[in-house]
Formats: structure tokens, sequence, C-alpha cells
């Protein structure tokens, strides 16, 4: 009995499986689309805006500094596959003037057509103490559009090494746990989901925990990922309080470290 209901089990499972690709979204070409990379000229957009290139897309890249932005349609433009392809850059603050940004967008559309993927990418990390950092709020309101978000490791860019000059020591030894990513591994597994139109796009097994822990409400978009999150939600919330375990004595272990040595500049 036991044995049967086991079979009725994986049967069920590999029927999940099968049926999954049915109702996924379907995936999006990107020989001819039109990529728009926010964040283009640099780090993992660049890599990013490289890995759509190479399979034929044409690209919009946006970002504030000029030179930078030619620099990397050069970059770029050496990955063609024909010579039909195209990089255009567009040179907007995205934190400023919405109707400015709007406005480029449409330019971008007219010159490549309508956009089929859009990639935020611009940005930067603030490293600081929370009672450090200022309050600032966004909002996202996808409509009609697949949405992918990346949850990219510690990826070695030079907005990495610009965040590393402000990490607080606590923040630092966490992350160096971890190794860090090249570019452009983390913008191709981006690249795929994106294709794919997977909601959670992550690199390795951490990131992959990260996601499945923190999907609360989030869509799926197949079967299987719905299944394997069902399945494993119990077993990753287990080793994430391993992890959240080494990261309190981590943190504990550094201010009193920084105890000792006030006492030791007193007693100087
Ligand atoms: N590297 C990592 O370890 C890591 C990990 C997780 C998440 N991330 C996030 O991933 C994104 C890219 O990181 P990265 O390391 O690739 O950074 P990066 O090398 O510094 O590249 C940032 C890009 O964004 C552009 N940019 C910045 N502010 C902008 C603005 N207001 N308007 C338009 N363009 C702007 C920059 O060009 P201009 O300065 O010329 O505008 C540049 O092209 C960031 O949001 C970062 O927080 C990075």
């Amino acid at each position: 009995m036991l044995l049967l209901a086991a079979a009725f089990l994986v049967a069920f499972v590999l029927l999940l499986y099968m049926v999954s690709p049915l109702i996924s979204p379907k995936p999006l070409a990107l020989p001819g689309a039109h990529v728009v990379v926010t964040g283009g000229s640099s780090g993992i957009g660049k890599c990013i805006a490289i890995e759509c290139y190479k399979q034929g897309a044409f690209i919009t890249l946006v970002a504030r500094n000029e030179d930078k932005l030619l620099q990397a349609k050069k970059e770029i433009e050496k990955h063609s596959i024909n010579d039909k392809q195209v990089v255009l850059c567009i040179s907007v603050d995205v934190s400023q003037d919405y109707s400015q940004v709007e406005n480029v967008i449409k330019q971008a559309q007219e010159k490549l057509g309508p956009v089929d993927m859009l990639v935020n990418c611009a940005g930067m990390s603030l490293s600081g103490k929370f009672e450090d950092l200022e309050v600032s709020t966004f909002e996202v309101k996808p409509y009609n559009v697949y949405v992918t978000v990346a949850y990219p490791p510690d990826t070695d860019t030079p907005g990495f090494a610009e965040e590393n000059k402000t990490k607080p020591l606590e923040t630092r030894l966490i992350s160096e746990t971890v190794s860090v990513c090249k570019p452009e591994q983390v913008a191709k597994q981006i690249v795929k989901d994106a294709i794919q139109g997977n909601f959670n796009s992550s690199i390795g097994s951490d990131g992959y925990m990260l996601s499945s822990l923190t999907c609360g409400m989030a869509p799926v978009t197949s079967i299987t990922e719905g299944l394997q999150q069902v399945v494993t939600m119990g077993l990753f919330r287990t080793i994430a309080l391993f992890y959240l375990g080494s990261f309190d004595s981590i943190v504990r272990r550094c201010m009193m470290q920084r105890a000792k040595s006030e006492v030791a500049d007193k007693t100087a």
C-alpha cells in the first residue's frame, strides 16, 4: 500500500515536471530584440548588455557619464554577430526627472523599436551602519510585463570596489564568507532567467536558497519552481538559522574587539 502511494506520488511529481513548460512563459527570442540596460556602461549592466548583444540583440545603454558610455559601446560592439546590430547610448540620470527618462526611452524606441527587455542595473550600493543611512523609498509597478528579480552575489565590478571603501568591518567579514563572482558569470545567469521569464534569478547554492526563502507571496513561473520552494523551505530555513548564528557571532566579536580597543585607547 505504502509502495503504491509512493509510486503515485512519484508519478504525480513527474507529471507536474512534464506539464510545467506548457504553462511557463514563452522564452524571449533575443535575436533582433531591443534590450535597454540602465547602468549599462559598467559592471554587471555592461556584461548583461554584452551577453544580449552576443545573442543578436539591439542595445540601448543608459547611464550618466558620456565617456564611459562611449567606451562601453565600443567594447560591446566587438561582440556583434551581424552587421545590422546597433548600440545606442543615452546619457541621463535615472534618479532625477522622470519625464526626462520617459522622453529618452521614447527616443530609443523610435530608433530601435519597442523595448523587449528592460534591465534595471543603474545604481550603487551605499554601505554604512543602519542608523547612518538616509531613508529613501521606491516603487515598482509592473504592468503586463514579466519581471525578473536578480539576487547578484558580491561581484567584482567598479561599483563593488567603491562599496568596499565604506563597508563596516562586520559587513565585510560577513560578505567574505562567500567568494566574489565575475560580472560575466552573473550577467549570463540574469540574461538566461530573464529570457525564460523566471521571476527569480540567482547564482550558486546560497543565491538559490536565498531566493527560495524570500519567495513569500512572489509569483512562480513554473509548477516545478513552486514545488521546489514548497519542498525545500523547511530545510533552507534550518540552514539559514545556522548562517544567522554565525553572522551574529561575527557582529559580537567585532563589538568586543571595538570595546577592547576603546579601553586600550583610554588607558594609553
Ligand atoms: N557588484 C556587486 O557585488 C553587486 C551585488 C548585488 C547588487 N548589485 C547592484 O547591481 C547594480 C550594478 O552594480 P555594479 O557593481 O555593476 O555597479 P557599477 O559597476 O558601479 O555600475 C553602475 C552603473 O550604473 C550607472 N548609474 C549609477 N547611477 C546612475 C543614475 N543615477 N542614473 C543612470 N545611471 C546610473 C553607472 O554609470 P554612471 O555613473 O556614468 O551613471 C554605471 O553604468 C547596482 O544597483 C548594485 O547595487 C551589485
